[in-house]
């Protein structure tokens, strides 16, 4: 009934005729006069010059620009029926693909196996190593993986695809000592999500190691997240750049139009994003490098799905780059820091070389994600995302000022430097105020 009051109100404009009988009292008393009040007001104010030119004026600049965006998105980053693929010229680079699966039968089996497959004949078995760790999966993944093996072996493509047996419950059950392990709310003593991680991630870079030792190098490491990609997904992001960065990454989406991976991507500034959805960031740099589609937009650590990175600093003589977690005194205050971030701001390479987001490239954690952010036709941001982002970004920018985000973790920071003299944390902008704990069928906040 409300509904329906209101909309007459509303049509009706200046009528100030009665309100309709089977309203209660107290409604009709107050609503309609305040609505018509308004409509008139406004259409008072429309009659003003100066207004009905600013309003023209808004209009004409906001769609001009928006044409202006989505013109440079469709020449930039065409639709897939109008794309040349770059697999075709030959190349000389050597890549090594590192990976990690736990529970992902159902993308392996539908399409990362044979994407993977297509990678390394695309980049040629002679110039890839093929490095897998799995480790305590229940929902196929270990057959899936098996397939793998088999299929790259039919290839002849160097791999190393590593089954373990080793289960959250293996790792749970341990004696709570050393790193990793902290005292958390729950009264106990659990380990930490994120140092777990790290090690298996550093597994899975053994073979890089031990094949430096024979003298077998490669250029690059490519990490592949348990994504929907294609091969020229990945010869875009290795030549992000002219192939010439410390890292490259992909975007990555499980429900667009947000991205999915909030925890290790941080703008030219550092800073966490802006908004999930298009253009993503608060710094004018990478803002500026998502509105103009720039095939290398500066970032300060990334790690959306897939991941490029300079393999010399893996295999340094001195301080060789490893994941790690933040240490156990500082995640005491409550505090995170994905080992995908630390990673960057350990690398000397990248204040050298930069990080660098490629938003030609967009992977899914699903098909249905996949095909949301390749649309056959037209741009992959819609003309209503590309004015609704833009506007977004421009109030979030000024009602949102960083600092009110983050300064529970800047204290707690603070206070954790003050604890010790060598307490101090080089990945300080990735870190975020939570606690991650490994729990026997996943992980969880506490
Ligand atoms: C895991 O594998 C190891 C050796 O491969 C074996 O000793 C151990 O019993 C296995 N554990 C389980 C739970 O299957
Ligand atoms: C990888 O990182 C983990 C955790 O920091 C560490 O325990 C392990 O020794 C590292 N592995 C290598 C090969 O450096
Ligand atoms: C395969 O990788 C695992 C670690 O991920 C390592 O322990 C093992 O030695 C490797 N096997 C070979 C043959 O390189």
């Amino acid at each position: 009934m409300t509904l329906r009051f209101s909309d007459d109100g509303g049509r009706h404009g200046r009528d100030s005729s009665p309100p309709s009988p089977i309203l209660p009292l107290t409604e009709s008393r107050f609503q309609p006069r305040r609505r018509i009040g308004f409509t008139a007001r406004v259409r008072r104010a429309l009659r003003s010059r100066a207004l009905r030119l600013a309003l023209v004026l808004f209009i004409f600049f906001n769609a001009a620009e928006v044409l202006l965006v989505r013109r440079n998105l469709l020449l930039s980053d065409p639709p897939a029926a109008e794309r040349e693929f770059a697999a075709a010229a030959p190349r000389r680079e050597r890549v090594y693909i590192a990976s990690m699966h736990w529970n992902n039968a159902k993308v392996l089996k539908r399409h990362w196996n044979d994407a993977v497959v297509g990678l390394a004949g695309a980049l040629g078995p002679e110039n890839v190593f093929v490095s897998v760790y799995e480790s305590g999966s229940w929902d196929g993944s270990k057959e899936a993986l098996k397939e793998l093996d088999a299929r790259l072996e039919a290839l002849g493509a160097p791999r190393n695809i590593t089954l373990s047996n080793r289960t959250h419950r293996d790792e749970i059950d341990e004696e709570p000592e050393g790193e990793g392990w902290i005292e958390t709310s729950r009264g106990k003593k659990e380990l930490r999500r994120i140092p777990y991680l790290a090690a298996l991630r550093n597994r899975t870079l053994q073979d890089l190691l031990e094949l430096y030792e024979q003298g077998i190098e490669f250029d690059k490491v490519l990490f592949l997240n348990d994504v929907v990609f294609t091969t020229d997904d990945v010869l875009t992001l290795l030549d992000t750049n002219d192939g010439s960065y410390a890292a490259a990454c992909s975007l990555d989406f499980s429900n667009p139009p947000s991205y999915y991976d909030t925890f290790a991507l941080r703008d030219s500034d550092g800073g966490s994003h802006l908004m999930q959805t298009w253009p993503f960031f608060r710094s004018s740099l990478s803002r500026k490098g998502v509105v103009a589609n720039w095939p290398a937009v500066p970032v300060k650590s990334c790690w959306n799905g897939i991941v490029a990175m300079r393999a010399q600093p893996f295999v340094a003589e001195h301080h060789p780059l490893r994941f790690r977690g933040i240490p156990d005194s500082l995640a005491k205050h409550h505090l995170e820091a994905s080992e995908c971030c630390l990673i960057h701001a350990d690398n000397p390479l990248s204040a050298e070389l930069g990080v660098y987001v490629n938003p030609r490239v967009r992977v899914g954690y699903n098909t249905a994600a996949y095909v949301a952010t390749h649309p056959t036709t037209g741009t992959w941001v819609s003309p209503w995302g590309i004015f609704r982002g833009l506007w977004a970004s421009r109030i979030l920018r000024w009602v949102y000022r960083p600092e009110t985000r983050d300064w529970i973790v800047a204290r707690r920071l603070k206070k954790w430097a003050a604890e010790g003299e060598g307490n101090v944390e080089p990945g300080a902008f990735c870190i975020i105020n939570e606690m991650q704990v490994l729990v026997e069928r996943g992980w969880a906040h506490v």
